[in-house]
């Protein structure tokens, strides 16, 4: 009979954490230090799109990344397949006649398509959203039975962020107590409509892109495509410099500020975080979320040989909003850095953003390089 392909498409955005996952205490399985607590952003704006492919003609499993073919033998991308491997059970489609049995999954190689809409390695959590669209789509097409929690252990095991992009809203990664990781897992603490009101705001420069599209639904401030040019330029799109992977290992060998983050500080800003979320309480909110980005950057200059993730522009975005946030008397704006130099801001509401904006613009002038792009929060983690 003729060969048959079965294909699924998942998209899933990538997620910004407000209080940081820094640190493995097993680098194998990735579990880490503490928990941690993330905004999954709405789909539409930063998001991997991930088709996964199934045929008895394949020969290997295979995959390509932005349209390029990578190695799938890292232990990663192995640990990810055989996992989900190990769960699939049977599936009939009797119009097409095609039957895959459960033991058939084994011998049955996968391929693998997935596009960012946004750069790689910037320090915008790309393998975030990267492992979890692959660890969903190849559940769907395996016909595996687990829920969104269940597949988060399994993504974890990619990119530790990765645990936390199976749900939108805000999400809590649990770093669990069992040796074998399976309780090590993400979970949703409030969906995105409990607090919609939020806007975020990354500030990235594309090196190429000359304009900067403001887009939220129902936008009511800004016109959707702006020129502008300008002299400096907010940030970067470079590669980072240290890699999550390498700078989390040398923080754990030496830094003693780590070892008193995860015990003593993070357990109670979890509990505070929560509440400040379910209370929808953004002065509460913006001091811890700003706290925990400050203390994740003091942990790696706390480590041997120091790791510097912001630059002199960043910098000066905290300044700005610490000084507009103190003016204002309560805060307006909360910002956060991952590991690399953007800054990710969160507005307390649209008028908020729309002062914020218009501060970042006469503070930082943007050139030809620079982009600005707002997001809400991701309505569905999942789309297809
Ligand atoms: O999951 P990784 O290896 O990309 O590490 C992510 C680390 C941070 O983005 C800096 C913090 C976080 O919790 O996402």
């Amino acid at each position: 009979s003729e060969p048959w392909v079965k294909m699924v498409t998942a998209q899933t955005p990538t997620n910004i954490a407000v209080i940081k996952y820094w640190g493995k205490r097993d680098e194998t399985l990735i579990l880490p230090v503490n928990d941690s607590i993330s905004i999954t952003l709405d789909p539409a704006h930063l998001c991997t799109t991930t088709t996964v492919a199934v045929s008895p003609s394949f020969v290997q499993d295979r995959m390509w990344l932005n349209g390029k073919e990578i190695s799938l033998s890292g232990g990663r991308y192995q640990n990810c397949l055989r996992e989900i491997r190990a769960r699939a059970c049977d599936i009939e489609d009797k119009e097409r006649g095609i039957k895959i049995s459960k033991k058939d999954w084994e011998k049955l190689h996968v391929h693998i398509a997935s596009y960012n809409n946004f750069p790689t390695a910037a320090g915008l959590a790309s393998s975030a959203a990267g492992f979890a669209c692959l660890v969903f789509a190849l559940a769907k097409l395996m016909n595996a039975k687990e829920d969104n929690s269940e597949l988060s252990a399994i993504a974890r095991q990619g990119s530790g962020s990765a645990c936390r992009s199976l749900f939108g809203g805000f999400v809590k990664w649990n770093m669990g107590k069992v040796e074998d990781g399976s309780d090590s897992l993400a979970i949703q603490v409030v969906d995105e409509k409990h607090w919609h009101d939020l806007v975020i705001i990354i500030a990235v420069d594309l090196q190429t892109i000359h304009s900067f599209a403001i887009s939220w639904r129902n936008n009511s401030f800004f016109c959707d495509k702006l020129e502008i040019r300008g002299q400096r330029c907010i940030v970067s799109s470079r590669e980072k410099e240290t890699s999550s992977t390498t700078g989390m290992h040398e923080t754990v060998e030496t830094s003693l500020l780590l070892q008193h983050r995860a015990k003593e500080i993070v357990p109670k800003r979890i509990v505070q975080m929560e509440m400040s979320i379910k209370n929808r309480d953004f002065a509460s909110f913006a001091h811890l979320t700003c706290a925990d980005s400050n203390q994740f950057h003091a942990v790696c200059l706390d480590t041997c040989p120091p790791i510097f993730y912001m630059n002199d522009t960043s910098h000066r975005i905290i300044s700005c909003v610490e000084k507009w946030n103190r003016s204002e008397g309560t805060p307006q704006v909360a910002y956060t850095f991952d590991a690399g130099p953007n800054a990710v801001l969160i507005a307390h509401n649209r008028k908020a953003a729309a002062q914020l904006l218009q501060k970042l613009l006469f503070y930082f002038p943007p050139n030809s390089d620079t982009q600005l792009n707002s997001y809400v929060l991701g309505d569905k983690s999942i789309l297809k």
